[in-house]
């Protein structure tokens, strides 16, 4: 194993379909750290999926339960977070996951995300009236510079295997 700090968190940033969750995963069983998504934690403590908060309680109901959500497990030691695409424009969120760990930005171009969020049906964002590919465009003007301004390292996941980019956080771990 190499020589990486134990007590640096590692968050996950990025939009919807850059492969936060399956990084995550992956990386905190290689690091032997525990994983959270941030996502399913609101899942668990609401008692409902994400859809049917934002249906009852709107985009705002949800980032409030977001925000308390990452405050919350950016406290934790050692861990391996994934945050949801959103989880940024918060700036108190922001100042949390850059203040309270190392921060990567997980990058990817519109045609990789569309691909791979194409059948999903549990991101109420992607369906509205217009194409999920204006709506995801559109979401990546907004957040890519809030992404970047929380960063420690930003890793482009539709040009690399899931191994490299995990061998690139863990370079980038050790080196930090
Ligand atoms: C959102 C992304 C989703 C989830 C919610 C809102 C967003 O998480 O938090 O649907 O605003 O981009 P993933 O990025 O894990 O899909």
């Amino acid at each position: 194993m190499p020589d990486i700090p134990t007590n640096t968190n590692i968050f996950l940033v990025g939009p919807m379909g850059a492969g936060k969750t399956t990084i995550g995963r992956q990386l905190a069983r290689q690091l032997n750290r525990d994983f959270h998504d941030s996502d399913r934690v609101i899942e668990e403590r609401t008692g409902a999926d994400i859809p049917l908060i934002f249906e009852k309680e709107g985009e705002a109901g949800f980032r409030k339960r977001e925000s308390a959500i990452i405050d919350e497990l950016t406290q934790l030691d050692n861990i391996v977070l994934a945050t949801g695409g959103g989880a940024v424009l918060d700036e108190h969120n922001r100042a949390h996951l850059a203040g309270r760990g190392m921060v990567v930005y997980l990058s990817s171009n519109l045609a990789s995300l569309l691909e791979r969020t194409r059948k999903d049906k549990n991101r109420p964002l992607l369906h509205a009236e217009e194409p999920p590919e204006v709506i995801l465009q559109r979401l990546l003007e907004q957040r890519d510079p809030l992404y970047r301004q929380c960063a420690d390292v930003v890793i482009d996941t539709s040009r690399h295997s899931i191994r490299h980019v995990i061998k690139a956080i863990i370079q980038h771990l050790e080196h930090d």
